[in-house]
Order: C-alpha cells, then sequence, then structure tokens
C-alpha cells in the first residue's frame, strides 16, 4: 500500500519507518524542509532507541522516502477529524476521501516495540472502505494478532485522550500516596506492589516521581479538559491531575532543600536527567525543567547531564553548567539530584560519587537505589515515598 505520513517527528517518522518495514511504500512529509534535507542525507533529527537502523534499511531498500510540503494542521484534540474532513473538503469538493481517527499509543524510547507488538489497535472510521484499507496496513502484524477495534471516529479520539488522562491520573495517585507514605512512614514501593498485583488495578504507571511530563500527558490531559468545557461536561478529576502534577514539579526543589538543611542559597546542585523519562531526547514537559527552575530561583548553581537530552535542555535552561558524565556534574556539588531513571544513573560508583563531591547527599526522584547501600557508603539519602538515610 502506498502511504503518506504528515510530519516526521517522535510519532510520524516511527510510525512510517516501521509501516515501510511491513513492506508498505512510505512517504513523510514534514512542513520542516531542513528537517527533511537531513532526513534524505540519512540524518535522524530525534533520537529513539532503533530509529536510525530501520529508516536507514528502509531507504536502501526503497520504501521510504521524504518529502517537505507546507501543513495546515493545528493543536490535536477531540474533534480534529471533523476539522481535517472540512478542510479537504473545502479545498478539494470533488475528492473521494474518508477521514480516519487511529490514535498511536507509543511510549517515547520503545516506540518501535510498542508499534509492533501493540496492546490493540483503534479504527475511527465511519465507512466500511476506510476500514477495510486500514485493516490491510495493518495486516502485517496479524501474527501477534492485537485486538483491532472499529469505532466511530469521535470515540476512537476519545479513546487515545481518555487512556492517556488515565494513565497520568494513575502516576498523580501513587505520587500522592508517596507523599502520604513520607508522612505515615509506610513504604509506597511495598504500597505499589501490594495494589499493583491486584489484576483489577495493575501494576504498571504506579511508579511514583516528580511528575509526569512528554509530549504527550500533559497536551493531552489539557486537550481532554478544554474539550470537555467546551461540551459543558468539567472533568474535575482530570482538572485535579493537571493542577497536582504541576504543582508537584516545582515542588521537587523543597526536597533538595530540606535535604541541605533548609537553604541551597550559594550551595551547587548536580542534576543528573533533563529528558522527561530515559532512552530519549525529549525535554518537552520535563520535570527537570521546574526543578532546576526553582532552584535556580532559590539561589543554587546547578550542574546539569543528561546521556541524550543536553542539546534539547539548553535553550530552555542557559543557567545550567552542562557537563559530559554524572562524575563531572558530581563534582564540587553539596547535593546529586536524580530527575530521570536513565540505565546508566542505576549503578553509579558511589565512592568516586563521595570523593568529587562535597556534601555527600543524594535526592533520588525515581527511587533508583536502596536506602541500604546509600547508607553503607554512608551519604545522606532521601528517595520518594520511603524511609532514607539521615
Ligand atoms: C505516553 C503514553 O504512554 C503513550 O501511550 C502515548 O501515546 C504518549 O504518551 P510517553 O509520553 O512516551 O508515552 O511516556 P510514558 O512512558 O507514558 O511516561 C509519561 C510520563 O509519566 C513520564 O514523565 C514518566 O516519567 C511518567 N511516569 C510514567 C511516572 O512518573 N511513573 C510511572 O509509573 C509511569
Amino acid at each position: 500500500m502506498r502511504v503518506s505520513m504528515m510530519g516526521a517527528g517522535y510519532v510520524g517518522l516511527v510510525s512510517g519507518a516501521c509501516f515501510a518495514d511491513f513492506g508498505h511504500q512510505v512517504t513523510c512529509i514534514d512542513k520542516d524542509a531542513a528537517k527533511i534535507a537531513a532526513l534524505k542525507r540519512g540524518e535522524i533529527p530525534i533520537f529513539e532507541p532503533g530509529l536510525a537502523e530501520l529508516v536507514e534499511s528502509n531507504m536502501r531498500q526503497g520504501r521510504l522516502e521524504f518529502a517537505a510540503k507546507a501543513s495546515r494542521i493545528g493543536e490535536a484534540d477531540v474533534g480534529t477529524g471533523d476539522e481535517i474532513e472540512n478542510i479537504l473538503r473545502e479545498q478539494r469538493p470533488e475528492a473521494d476521501i474518508q477521514v480516519v481517527s487511529n490514535p498511536e499509543f507509543l511510549r517515547e524510547g520503545a516506540a518501535i516495540r510498542d508499534f509492533k507488538h501493540p496492546d490493540r489497535i483503534v479504527v475511527g472510521a465511519e465507512d466500511e472502505r476506510a476500514r477495510s484499507v486500514l485493516a490491510e496496513i495493518y495486516r502485517p502484524l496479524y501474527l501477534n494478532a492485537p485486538p483491532i477495534i472499529y469505532v466511530s471516529r469521535r470515540t476512537a479520539e476519545l479513546i487515545k485522550y481518555a487512556s492517556n488522562a488515565f494513565l497520568a491520573t494513575k502516576v498523580t495517585f501513587i505520587n500522592e500516596i508517596a507523599d502520604l507514605c513520607e508522612q505515615v512512614g509506610a513504604d509506597v514501593q511495598e504500597v505499589a506492589r501490594g495494589m499493583g498485583l491486584d489484576n483489577r488495578i495493575g501494576g504498571k504507571f504506579l511508579h511514583p516521581g516528580p511528575g509526569f511530563g512528554g509530549s504527550c500527558f500533559p497536551k493531552d490531559t489539557t486537550a481532554l479538559i478544554k474539550t470537555a468545557h467546551d461540551h459543558g461536561v468539567p472533568l474535575r478529576l482530570v482538572e485535579t491531575v493537571a493542577a497536582v502534577n504541576e504543582q508537584r514539579k516545582r515542588a521537587m526543589a523543597r526536597k533538595v532543600v530540606v535535604a541541605l538543611g533548609g537553604s541551597v542559597r550559594g550551595k551547587t546542585i548536580a542534576v543528573l536527567g533533563l529528558t522527561f523519562k530515559p532512552n530519549t531526547d525529549d525535554t518537552r514537559d520535563s520535570p527537570a525543567i521546574p526543578l532546576i527552575t526553582a532552584l535556580h530561583d532559590l539561589g543554587a548553581t546547578v550542574r546539569g547531564y543528561d546521556p541524550a537530552g543536553m542539546e534539547q535542555a539548553k535553550p530552555l535552561l542557559p543557567d545550567v553548567h552542562y557537563c559530559q558524565s554524572a562524575y563531572a556534574a558530581a563534582e564540587g556539588a553539596d547535593a546529586l539530584v536524580i530527575a530521570t531513571e536513565w540505565e546508566q544513573f542505576r549503578a553509579l560508583d558511589l565512592a568516586r560519587l563521595k570523593a568529587v563531591m562535597a556534601q555527600p547527599v543524594i535526592v533520588d526522584l525515581r527511587n533508583i537505589y536502596r536506602s541500604d547501600e546509600m547508607r553503607r557508603a554512608a551519604f545522606r539519602y532521601v528517595p520518594i515515598g520511603r524511609a532514607g538515610v539521615e
């Protein structure tokens, strides 16, 4: 089949490359001419594991190509399909075109795997011909037998927004439970495990942290809230989730203040992880940004390191001293904050850190270390929602 993909970013480029890998003939189109020129030279504009190889092999085999074109599509929400249909009908009244909603559920950092092994495929189409075209596009996945659900276009759009809002709610729920754990002396990791073993709840998206970020959860919860308001059905639960999450991101700086005895003024803080999650270079709505901004406002100097996100972070956080490794960032630091759980931060050499830091203090916003190992290494250790080391 021939597929044109509008937008060659985290979603479009991954989906386009995967469709090409299925054997379809794909053209990825983007309004950013420089990006398209780079892609034509074989340069990948984003960091996504496995993507460079997939793009390269499908370009070489002649199934994936790129083109630059202007685009008129604005922000997405529930009802975007109607808008696109209106634009198309306006411009080409004679064309026989069906607009289908086929939401993606790709996680950055695992997007290719998610594309090739989806939990479900949602097709929102009003017409049988459109459904059969989508069924044919996804036919190469039939051996994995993912359920395909056929619904109306509006329903498909709402499935996408409701799914992301629900997951954002789950994360926010455990974040608040983590705060309560700190006050009552419970362990949030054990609470999450105890809850998650109930199949009705499930253990995924119950990891407490500095608040959700990224390109989807913040944008999609906001879009859903706005749509609901426009239709006179305020979603108070989702509104609260969005508000609680915003407050949480900045409040993480307080944890650092408390860990350093009440003030960070004149102190140096190392922040490891600037992207909103590991295995991506994406810093959009990353919790590290309000954290660092708050630390700066409180008078601290911040040294930062991220394995993939420093170029994206620089314009957002120009006052950070960017370093070339976790150990370099830790040099002279009064506290080290783990903001993103990159693999390479999970087994840091604690003795080496201690030797270069001004004070042995670690604030672990992703709970990737254990208190007993920190106690042995004589660090003050502040995790989320469980006992640390004083
Ligand atoms: C999400 C959805 O998972 C995906 O289906 C949708 O298509 C796009 O949005 P993504 O934004 O890539 O994907 O990241 P995800 O892994 O869902 O994490 C979102 C945010 O929640 C991150 O900031 C992450 O750190 C945070 N999170 C996630 C937690 O804090 N705890 C968790 O248990 C899970």
